[in-house]
């Protein structure tokens, strides 16, 4: 049922949404949350039989060359062939090598984040991880401007910069490159056979544009190792989407996990409308049948996380 409340914006079950939300309550920020070190120890060493962050967060130069064929990780009938750019941007060692943060935020792009004034506490952390190249600057009082890693699926050249049409889009995708400003820039090159042309537009921009960002590109083997540790813990997800796999990841670097704008419903705690991100107009349905992923069943589990002490969610304003 859960899956039918992201996927179906026509329908008007507004009761079965309200559920949801009632149903998924989290306390406040302010009530008493306190970090369980030999949890967050325990799923660390978990992850780690499945996925070494340090390694699979990218592919490393050594291991391919110029004109090397991949299949895509969900085409396996489709290749790809490392391009001279490609080559070029893969990292020499990992960009984690030997990293530990005491704390790092995941920062997702639900609109529970509008008027959440959650900017200053989550710049204040260690390390701050972004999705999908979310803009900052214009929502800085409510997600803050850090940035040392950032996602950006293929898919976002589309949906956000309009497939690079024209010259004031290209402008657009070079200035958002540009204030990343020597962060990490995390793209799953991959994974699907249709974002092809997308990651090569943007390993040309970066180059010919000498654009400082450590460009990283997670191995062919991450997201079945990331599903195959959920689903061994019971949790039966799809496909992981961008903020589950950054959690995953993170666990690895991070000592504490603070969560915010995660929140895959329409309705807030109070019942009031929720945007799906915060910076654009994209419904719920927009994940329609089609959509490879199960939100509100990774939302329970990163609510049972945060309830043992795992990881902090915040899904409402900031002290
Ligand atoms: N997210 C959420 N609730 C929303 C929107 C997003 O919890 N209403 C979380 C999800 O974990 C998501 C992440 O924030 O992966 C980043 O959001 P977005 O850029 O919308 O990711 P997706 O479009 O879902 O892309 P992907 O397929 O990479 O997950």
């Amino acid at each position: 049922r859960a899956e039918a409340v992201i996927n179906d914006s026509s329908s008007p079950a507004v009761v079965d949404r309200s559920n949801e939300s009632i149903k998924h309550n989290i306390k406040p920020a302010s009530s008493k949350w306190r970090h369980n070190q030999t949890l967050s120890l325990k799923i660390r060493k978990q992850i780690l039989k499945f996925l070494d962050a340090e390694k699979d967060i990218s592919v490393l130069k050594g291991t391919l060359k110029p004109g090397d064929i991949i299949h895509y990780v969900f085409d396996r009938d489709s290749t790809m062939n490392v391009s001279q750019n490609l080559y070029e941007l893969l990292p020499r060692t990992s960009p984690l090598k030997g990293k530990q943060f005491p704390t790092c935020a995941i920062v997702g792009n639900s609109g529970v984040l509008l008027s959440s004034g959650c900017g200053p506490e989550i710049d204040a952390h260690s390390f701050v991880i972004r999705c999908n190249l979310a803009p900052v600057q214009e929502y800085s009082q409510d997600v803050g401007m850090k940035t040392d890693l950032v996602t950006m699926n293929p898919s976002v050249i589309q949906r956000a910069f309009e497939d690079l049409v024209n010259e004031t889009w290209r402008e657009k995708l070079l200035q958002r490159l540009h204030s990343l400003n020597g962060s990490i820039l995390w793209i799953p090159a991959f994974m699907a056979k249709g974002g092809k042309e997308r990651v090569e537009w943007v390993n040309e921009l970066i180059l010919k544009h000498h654009i400082n960002v450590r460009t990283a590109y997670p191995s062919l083997r991450l997201l079945h190792a990331v599903r195959g540790y959920w689903l061994t813990n019971k949790v039966h997800i799809k496909r992981p989407t961008t903020g589950l796999l950054m959690y995953t990841l993170a666990t690895r670097f991070c000592n504490q996990i603070y969560l915010y704008g995660f929140w895959p419903f329409p309705l807030d705690q109070n019942q009031n409308p929720v945007k799906y991100h915060y910076y654009d107009s994209l419904k719920y349905g927009y994940t329609s049948q089609a959509s490879p992923h199960t939100m509100p069943l990774e939302f329970k589990a990163l609510k049972t996380l945060h309830q043992q002490g795992a990881l902090k969610l915040t899904v409402g304003e900031c002290d």
